[in-house]
């Protein structure tokens, strides 16, 4: 009983906190002021539980509260992405938008392209709650959803309404998870592939999230290679506008051996893909200093997984000699963190801890730090910066 009225207690006070927050974001848009987000409503945001804040973050763009951004993407940052142009290469990552419900309030805040999921074929809930935490002071999150997810019909048919939509012109990828309980994870890949190829841009084959067991197995040799043969057969049998770009998605926990044998795989005709992602999030707890929450199980994001993350796009890039295009993902929050993604082999960033942590006028921000560094370094657009000094992230022998 006691119990209950604390629940009660807990859940009036939530949506007290809840309604105080939904509020200024009411007063933010009438004002269209970004930095009331970043001075009050970030810091609002922060007292309320990470889950809690996340799902407030993306009802906000579902129902496009935040003020749509109007900073024009100077012309260094346009460029071309699997077949599709974009007016920059900063992406949301996957995992803010696991059901491609804020597609339109994502790209009002500028993102270049947005990768929703990663979805399921079959709903599910995740793992129990709570399970996603917050390294404040080193601007990190631990996360372990473990794919939470509607399951691939209800997010398709979502993706099918926005296409039927006159103005919608945004490029989406659809990271593909498999089932916690499946027996046969290649299947629910391939299943992923067929419903999605026709209503996605690009489509995601994520091996790497450390939050469902056994999934980052599908990395080793013998595993990817049937995946991926399967993969792209089902890619194959798509009608010919539907041969959607397949990407996959890595873990920053590989070594350098791993790495390789991935690389081989890759080479084989039948496994090629279109792109990487480097990286997912770490099961390391390397340059910790918020001890807090330090032994949560679940994969690490932000500050501390970025010069981990940049030494693996390096590495891939020199592996794959620049042949497959990297998305490069882990820590960045500025456009120096963009620009060094860049310099060690990525086409194109995405990015999520920021986001929770600075609030949305960081996309903005990063797109201008980072024109204005390729302006300094004499890039004409962002194309001739990728892989330009790799060799310096390699790890020192
Ligand atoms: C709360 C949370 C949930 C995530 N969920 C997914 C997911 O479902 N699928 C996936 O491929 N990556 C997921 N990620 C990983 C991100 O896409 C990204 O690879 C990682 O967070 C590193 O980028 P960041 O440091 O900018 O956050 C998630 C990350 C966070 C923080």
């Amino acid at each position: 009983m006691q119990k209950m009225q604390k629940y009660s207690k807990l859940r009036s006070l939530g949506v007290v906190t809840a309604g105080a927050t939904a509020l200024c974001f009411g007063i933010t848009v009438y004002q269209n002021q970004d930095h009331l987000i970043r001075t009050f409503v970030m810091p609002a945001v922060r007292l309320l539980p990470a889950e809690t804040s996340h799902n407030l973050a993306v009802w906000a763009c579902k129902y496009r509260l935040y003020p749509a951004s109007d900073y024009m993407d100077d012309m260094n940052l346009h460029n071309s992405f699997f077949g599709r142009l974009i007016s920059n290469p900063i992406g949301i990552a996957a995992g803010f938008d696991k059901n491609g419900e804020a597609i339109c309030g994502l790209k009002d805040l500028g993102f270049g392209f947005i990768e929703i999921g990663s979805v399921t074929p079959l709903a599910q809930d995740g793992n129990p709650k709570p399970r996603v935490f917050r390294l404040i002071n080193d601007r990190a999150i631990i996360n372990r959803y473990g794919f939470n997810s509607d399951g691939h019909e209800v997010v398709a048919e979502r993706l099918r309404k926005l296409r039927e939509r006159e103005d919608f012109n945004a490029v989406i990828g659809v990271n593909l998870g498999r089932n916690r309980d499946t027996q046969t994870p290649v299947n629910d890949y391939v299943a992923g592939v067929r419903t999605f190829g026709p209503v996605a841009d690009y489509l995601v084959v994520n091996v790497s999230s450390p939050n469902t067991h056994g999934l980052r197995d599908l990395q080793s040799k013998a595993k990817l290679t049937e995946l991926l043969v399967a993969v792209n057969n089902a890619r194959a049998d798509l009608k010919n506008y539907e041969k959607v770009p397949v990407l996959l998605k890595l873990s920053p926990d590989l070594d350098l051996d791993d790495m390789k044998d991935i690389v081989e795989v890759l080479n084989k005709k039948q496994c090629r893909v279109d792109g990487l992602i480097v990286s997912n999030t770490t099961v390391a707890r390397d340059n910790i200093t918020d001890i807090k929450f330090v032994n949560e199980m679940g994969g690490l994001s932000g500050e501390p997984l970025r010069a981990r993350s940049t030494m693996l796009i390096a590495q891939m890039y020199a592996l794959t000699k620049g042949n497959i295009p990297i998305i490069g993902v882990g820590g960045v929050s500025s456009g120096q963190d963009a620009f060094e993604k860049i310099e060690a082999g990525a086409s194109f960033v995405q990015i999520y801890t920021a986001l929770a942590y600075e609030g949305p006028d960081v996309v903005d921000r990063i797109k201008e730090q980072l024109s204005s560094k390729l302006n300094e370094r004499g890039f004409s657009n962002v194309r001739a910066a990728v892989g330009s000094n790799y060799k310096q992230y390699l790890p020192s022998k």
